[in-house]
């Protein structure tokens, strides 16, 4: 029976870890676009190189003017061997050499120039493009960046255009000058001693073979190091992120486990690389041995001058040294291609924002917000809204209540237009919000979200949520909710510096700061979405009186779930699984006896005793 049984068990076990590792491939998995032509991306890398036009030149300059130098050297040996020989006068060796000094000299000196200008191009070059990536990414819709893990989109910023920096650091542009010196030594070997030169250039086609196999593998494993680095930095993102909920359930095995499998993959794709590098690099070394032996042989049949067999052979070797360096830069731009794939790759995302429509029709303005026939999907296959129609009125207070996922922050949500509908229209004062400039559209708004997001800075820039804080205003707003107590009893006030997207402050905390957010904004339309989730009953007692003050005169959409709020509410929408299904005002929606009187019945009713603590006349006493 024990036969039977374990069979099966360890198949499992296998197939479960087979499946793991599938799901993780899956989840980090890329839509690499591919059918990128090297010509292509040299199109999309101009625009970054054409403001060093300069530097570029000067470069340039410099590498035609090292290879026309390096040809010469060989050229003073022959001269000065031969005619030293021919006239036996040792001053003739004496002028070689100082010229070959000379030279040589001069050669290290524009070769510091054309290091320090290719450097200098590709450094520029590459921090604009780091810049316009970072721009790009601003500019793409919300739904792009929740299809991404962190972590690769900012290996695409750093690690793949550090790939394409290296390019330059390395002297891309030498493999010019490479294939200048190697054109010019052909010629002068060939004008020298056209048999000896033959037999030294044997060694070619091997070589272009070699180099052409060698070229598709590396850039093979060049992508798969790029893609491994992208999964390893969006795997680390999110297991640092997570790493408190990772050790309070104890996944840390778990989770060291997929690092590792991302890590093997790193490594192997790596060392793929550095295999094929070595082969091209041996291959050459041995393939230019033979090539110089085989002169040597022919020597003993074919007569030439002693300063020709030393040009010769000194050309011979500054011919395989450019075949070489060539062959290994032809390495460092596959490495960069793979890295400039995945940039270009990026930036040709069809999905910048959708564009500003020219304004329609307006809708009548005297509704501060109005949804017609809205649906909506995050993903094709899973609608969230269907038909929902809504009108609140200038100066109204309305209530979003339903059940967990019903939809109420995804209304919220295309109210600023962060996702685009897949039918009807929304209007924010009787404009459609697609023919809204976004960022006119969303001064409109102040809104309290249900997951508050505190970015670098100071307690008070958090506030003020612009660049100058008025520090003034900030304090008067904190006072006007009543909250100094909770948020300035830190050493450094207002000026204390946010951490990890505000892990220094409690979830209620945060909240009141995005309170505070809301009130220094300023703006007509407010929108609470589950606001006082994370505070306590007390606190939220005294950030009532204060709300009511801030949502006078205001228009105010508040998704919530207390009864206080909801009853005192001139409209109350209730959303059950993406559709509006009741919608009126409390003693209206009682006496329907829906949804809403069941909710107020069965879990509102738990509160009565609450309300009694939280509402603002019975907590006048208090404050
Ligand atoms: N960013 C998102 N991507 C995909 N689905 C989402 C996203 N946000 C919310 N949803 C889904 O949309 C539905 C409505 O969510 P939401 O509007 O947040 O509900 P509520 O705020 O009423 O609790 C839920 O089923 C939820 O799973
Ligand atoms: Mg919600």
């Amino acid at each position: 029976m024990s036969t039977r049984l374990i069979p099966p068990q360890t198949k499992d076990a296998m197939s479960s870890d087979e499946r793991r590792a599938r799901n993780l491939r899956l989840y980090h998995e890329e839509q690499l676009e591919s059918g990128f032509s090297d010509q292509g991306l040299l199109v999309d890398v101009w625009p970054f190189l054409k403001p060093q036009k300069a530097w570029l030149s000067v470069a340039l300059g410099a590498v035609i003017a090292t290879a026309g130098l390096s040809l010469i050297r060989p050229l003073i040996m022959l001269w000065a061997i031969d005619e030293s020989i021919k006239t036996g006068d040792p001053a003739v060796m004496m002028r070689g050499g100082a010229a070959f000094a000379g030279v040589a000299i001069l050669e290290q000196l524009i070769g510091f120039v054309q290091i320090y200008a290719t450097q200098v191009v590709g450094v520029r070059a590459m921090a604009d493009l780091r810049l316009y990536i970072f721009k790009f990414l601003g500019s793409l819709p919300l739904a792009f960046f929740e299809r991404q893990p962190v972590g690769r989109i900012v290996t695409r910023v750093t690690n793949d255009v550090d790939a394409m920096q290296e390019l330059f650091s390395s002297g891309a542009l030498n493999a010019l000058g490479d294939l200048i010196s190697l054109v010019g030594v052909v010629i002068m070997m060939v004008s020298l001693d056209f048999k000896l030169s033959l037999i030294g250039f044997m060694a070619m086609p091997p070589i272009a073979i070699l180099v052409f196999v060698v070229r598709r593998r590396a850039r093979d494993a060049f992508r798969s190091i790029r893609g491994e680095t992208a999964r390893m930095n969006a795997n680390m993102n999110e297991q640092v992120s997570g790493v408190a909920l990772i050790q309070a359930y104890g996944r840390q095995r778990a989770m060291s486990g997929e690092f590792d499998l991302i890590n093997s993959s790193y490594r192997d794709a790596n060392i793929r690389s550095v295999k094929y590098d070595a082969i091209q690099d041996a291959a050459i070394d041995a393939l230019s041995s033979v090539s110089l032996a085989a002169i040597v042989i022919a020597l003993g049949y074919h007569a030439a001058s002693f300063g020709t067999v030393v040009a010769i052979t000194s050309y011979l070797r500054q011919f395989f040294d450019p075949i070489s360096m060539l062959a290994q830069r032809f390495t460092l731009l596959q490495a960069a291609l793979a890295g400039a794939e995945r940039v270009f790759g990026l930036l040709r995302v069809e999905q910048r924002d959708a564009p500003t429509q020219a304004a329609g029709s307006d809708g009548d303005s005297s509704w501060a917000m109005e949804l017609s026939h809205v649906n909506f999907a995050y993903k094709p296959e899973t609608p969230v809204l269907h038909d929902v129609s809504l009108s609140i009125a200038v100066g109204q207070r309305v209530a979003l209540v339903g059940p967990t996922g019903s939809g109420k922050s995804t209304i919220t949500a295309l109210l600023l237009r962060l996702y685009e509908l897949s039918a009807g229209t929304v209007r924010v004062f009787g404009q459609d919000v697609s023919t809204l400039e976004r960022d006119e559209l969303r001064r409109k708004f102040a809104v309290v979200p249900q997951d508050v997001f505190l970015f670098p800075g100071t307690l008070a820039d958090n506030i003020s949520a612009d660049e100058t804080p008025d520090l003034e205003r900030v304090r008067r707003v904190i006072e006007e909710l009543g909250v100094a107590d909770l948020l300035l009893n830190r050493p450094e006030g207002l000026l204390t510096q946010v951490r990890g997207g505000g892990s220094n402050f409690s979830a209620g905390e945060r909240q009141l700061i995005a309170f505070c957010r809301a009130l220094y904004r300023d703006a007509p339309i407010l929108v609470l979405d589950e606001a006082t989730a994370s505070v306590d009953s007390q606190t939220e007692a005294r950030l009532q009186a204060a709300l009511n003050k801030l949502m006078e005169g205001r228009t105010s959409l508040v998704v919530a779930h207390r009864l206080s709020t909801i009853v005192n509410s001139d409209t109350i929408v209730v959303l059950q699984q993406g559709r509006v299904v009741e919608q009126g005002t409390h003693d209206h929606l009682l006496k329907q006896n829906g949804l809403y009187s069941l909710l107020y019945r069965l879990a509102f009713a738990k509160e009565q005793t609450q309300v009694l603590l939280d509402d603002p006349s019975s907590t006048d006493a208090s404050a």
